[in-house]
């Protein structure tokens, strides 16, 4: 088990758990037979589609999708892993779990804690320093700009003092490694070997991470002078990834799960100013662009973004071109216009809350924003943004939301809707094509043994679960021709395994069979969103099911090929290799037509 959690000990902390009585903790409930119902807490509504089935365990809604059990209702609705659901759970039900162990192997977990604790030994003593006599600058500083104490601890802002090895001579004083400091990058090392501390004179913004550990740092100047820069970051290390962080995500996640929305800004101290008055649910992108990281991280919470950046930021276009990767992640993006001049900090600080409230609530979404951007521009010019606006929405999965943007962007531009669609297919249709090669590329680099990556074929796996999910009499036939070495690194692996076993022994899973079995959000969603998915009749799933099975075999021939291939270029000057090579090739040429023609 991928906790290190026996599997008695999690089906114990299972019946222990009434998730009617769970799930009521957090959601007001009202039954109605068998089922309780409310309104659901992972998406925006006013008549409840959210319902609890006491007899099944399970949870499912009927507006968004999402379903599952007690421990994945709780890693979503606290957006945790399922060790921490787990050992929460056993807490609440009184049950002890002798064996924890970790979950990585324990050299990087001994590495990953080593880095935890030397940032949280820097944070404490960055904290101490701030509320030192000689931190009374920095304390200044920081209380001119509208923070108060209670914040200031919470967010666990701290000074740097002056002078090369504070840092240093503290951490040898109470036994801390100075090794330690160098992997976290607190400290650096010039060509001589002399090693020095890296924040200076600066005020610092440790960045925690969701588990409420202290990750990296930022650190700012505290008078701005030329040449230095405002901002010094930690380094990337084992336990930081700039792109998997948000700033203020930590503190500020219960009021944006209770706004139902997340406010993007720009920086650290956009984020402490809004916070300290009353504008909560912020995060801070700090100066980098947006990832799919950051995308499933406030996913956890909330699927509406607002982006309040600066109107004049010269990145501007191109942050608003990097939400892509947000709207990909399915979420709701959404642009606010500050007045010219402004940022989120000093807005709030002139004209207060509301006047961010505001803003904030008349964002308008990132689609309109853009397509406003396009008519302010001159008729002739407009062709690029309509295109990039078109490939943006290639991106929105939601066909409705899709389609009606279309209609809109079609009246709005006077352009006949057919042809943004053609467009629009056609811009699809190379972003599929360059996807492909990308992968490829990619896959030649990888060992054939590791099999598909699930970019290429990982649509051929999904439809696999899915026909079984909705007509398990097919397994009979898809398990006797699958091998489930093609399915490679696909995430839906452990469904098709899990199917196999269950049909190897005569089972035929249930709903709430699917839902006790997979502790990961996404496969649950993806289960019961599909179990509670009609199709029409009269598909041929039969067929559907050995275009897949046979794409995937195919897939594998296409890449031992392209592996030979790459190889043949370097194999010039052994004849024998080559004609080996060219033997090869021949056969999984054949092989492959073979599997096309069938
Ligand atoms: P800002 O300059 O807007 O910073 O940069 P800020 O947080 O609003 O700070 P104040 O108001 O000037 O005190 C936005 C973010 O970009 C990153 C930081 O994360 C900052 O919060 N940044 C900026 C750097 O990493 N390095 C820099 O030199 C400047
Ligand atoms: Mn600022």
């Amino acid at each position: 088990m991928r906790s290190g959690i026996p599997e008695h000990k999690i089906d114990e902390i299972r019946d222990a758990t009434d998730i009617v009585e769970l799930v009521s903790g957090y959601v007001t409930l009202k039954q109605k037979g068998q089922n309780h119902f409310g309104l659901c807490p992972f998406h925006n509504e006013k008549t409840p589609s959210f319902s609890v089935h006491a007899e099944k365990q399970i949870f499912h809604c009927f507006g968004c999708g999402a379903g599952g059990n007690a421990f994945t209702f709780l890693m979503r609705y606290e957006g945790t892993g399922f060790p921490d659901v787990v050992k929460f759970l056993a807490q609440r039900a009184g049950i002890e779990l002798e064996f924890e162990q970790e979950e990585q192997d324990p050299d990087s977990a001994r590495e990953n804690e080593a880095l935890f604790h030397i940032n949280e030994f820097a944070a404490e003593w960055f904290q101490e320093s701030l509320f030192a006599d000689s931190g009374k600058p920095a304390m200044d500083y920081l209380k001119n700009r509208g923070l108060n104490v209670d914040q200031i601890k919470s967010f666990g802002l701290g000074y740097a003092p002056p002078g090369w090895d504070n840092l240093m001579k503290r951490a040898s004083e109470t036994a801390n490694s100075e090794d330690a400091l160098l992997l976290a990058g607190l400290i650096l090392q010039n060509d001589a070997g002399r090693r020095y501390d890296r924040f200076r004179d600066r005020i610092m913004f440790p960045v925690w991470n969701l588990s409420g550990r202290v990750v990296a740092f930022g650190g700012r100047i505290l008078e701005e002078v030329e040449n230095a820069p405002k901002y010094l970051n930690s380094p990337e290390t084992a336990v930081y990834h700039k792109g998997d962080v948000l700033y203020g995500l930590f503190q500020n996640r219960d009021a944006i799960r209770h706004e139902r929305k997340v406010i993007f800004v720009e920086g650290y101290m956009d984020v402490l100013s809004l916070v300290a008055r009353g504008v909560a649910n912020v995060v801070a992108t700090s100066g980098t662009a947006l990832t799919e990281g950051q995308a499933r991280l406030v996913r956890r919470y909330t699927r509406n973004v607002v982006l309040m950046y600066d109107s004049d930021l010269a990145g501007l276009a191109a942050t608003l071109r990097g939400a892509d990767v947000l709207i990909e992640n399915g979420l709701d993006v959404s642009v606010a216009e500050l007045p010219a001049g402004h940022d989120p900090d000093s807005l709030i600080r002139e004209q207060g809350k509301d006047a961010i409230v505001q803003v904030a609530n008349q964002a308008g979404s990132i689609f309109e924003h853009r397509l406003n951007q396009i008519l302010e521009t001159e008729p002739k010019n407009r062709t690029h943004g309509i295109r990039a606006l078109l490939e943006s929405l290639t991106r929105v999965k939601d066909m409705i939301q899709r389609s009606v943007l279309m209609t809109r962007a079609a009246n709005q531009l006077g352009i006949e809707e057919k042809v943004l669609w053609a467009e629009l297919e056609d811009l699809s249709r190379k972003r599929q094509h360059q996807f492909a090669r990308r992968s490829e590329i990619g896959d030649r680099l990888r060992d054939v043994g590791k099999g598909s990556k699930p970019d290429r074929s990982g649509k051929a796996v999904d439809d696999l679960v899915r026909i079984l999910l909705h007509d398990w009499s097919l397994a009979e036939f898809v398990f006797n021709h699958l091998d489930l070495s093609l399915v490679g690194e696909s995430d839906k692996l452990s469904v098709l395994t899990y199917m196999r076993n269950q049909h190897t022994g005569g089972g035929s899973p249930s709903e709430a069979d699917f839902l006790h079995q997979f502790h990961d959000v996404g496969l649950a969603q993806f289960v019961v969103g599909e179990l509670h998915t009609e199709w029409e009749d009269g598909m041929d799933l039969h067929k559907w099911a050995a275009d897949c099975i046979n794409a995937l075999q195919r897939d594998r021939i296409q890449r031992q090929i392209d592996i030979l291939r790459e190889e043949l270029k370097g194999a010039a000057d052994d004849p024998a290799r080559v004609r080996e090579i060219v033997k090869e090739l021949g056969e999984l040429e054949r092989l492959k037509q073979a599997h096309i023609s069938c």
